[in-house]
């Protein structure tokens, strides 16, 4: 059972663009739940129900994985994605997932605060997918945090075998980017 959110507690929902199980995208934010800090509650929404997008399927009535997606979204202060890197871009899996949250009516990711990290294999973690997310986050409105840059490189050796970060700068830096995204929905909020 999750504890009681209370009023002024942001609610960020956390989405992995990797289904793999032993993925590194989704153990970096579960290690992110868990080093969020007091006021901050991350929910992890799971994209392996989500089909591929149609917009006929759309005209039928929104598929019920979709709209349940839609509405944590719409009902979360902030998102925190943590991406994989396929290809130098992000995964069908992730941008699928985007264009049907981005669909109107009311497109719940529009004004929203948003933050972004990514693990890899590979020397750049995830650098240049994040490059093409920031894109994607000027058409769809949303208000991504600049810094820190979370580039999880040659995730392999920063996760243990049951998938736990055990890599200490990794873990710091995430805690700075949580730190960063609870300021900046604060501020958006005034706003
Ligand atoms: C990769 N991988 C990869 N890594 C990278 O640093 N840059 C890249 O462009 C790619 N391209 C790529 C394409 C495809 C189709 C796959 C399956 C993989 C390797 C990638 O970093 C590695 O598989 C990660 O483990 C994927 O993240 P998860 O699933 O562990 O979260």
């Amino acid at each position: 059972m999750t504890a009681p959110v209370d009023m002024n507690t942001l609610k960020v929902l956390g989405i992995s663009g990797s289904l793999r199980k032993n993925s590194y995208n989704s153990a970096a934010l579960l290690a992110a739940r868990e080093l969020a800090q007091d006021g901050m509650a991350i929910d992890i929404f799971d994209l392996s129900e989500i089909p591929i997008f149609n917009d006929d399927l759309k005209a039928k009535g929104w598929p019920a994985s979709v709209s349940s997606l839609r509405k944590a979204v719409a009902e979360s202060d902030a998102i925190l994605i943590a991406t994989p890197e396929y290809n130098y871009s992000i995964p069908g899996v992730l941008k699928n997932a985007i264009d049907w949250i981005s669909r109107p009516p009311d497109q719940p990711f529009n004004d929203k605060p948003v933050a972004m990290m990514g693990a890899s294999i590979g020397n750049f973690g995830t650098v240049r997918a994040q490059m093409q997310l920031r894109q994607l986050f000027v058409y769809l409105n949303m208000h991504p945090v600049n810094k820190p840059e979370v580039l999880i490189a040659r995730a392999q050796d920063k996760f243990d075998a049951e998938g736990t970060l055990i890599d200490e700068p990794s873990r710091k830096i995430i805690r700075e980017l949580l730190e960063s995204l609870a300021r900046w929905t604060i501020r958006l909020q005034i706003d």
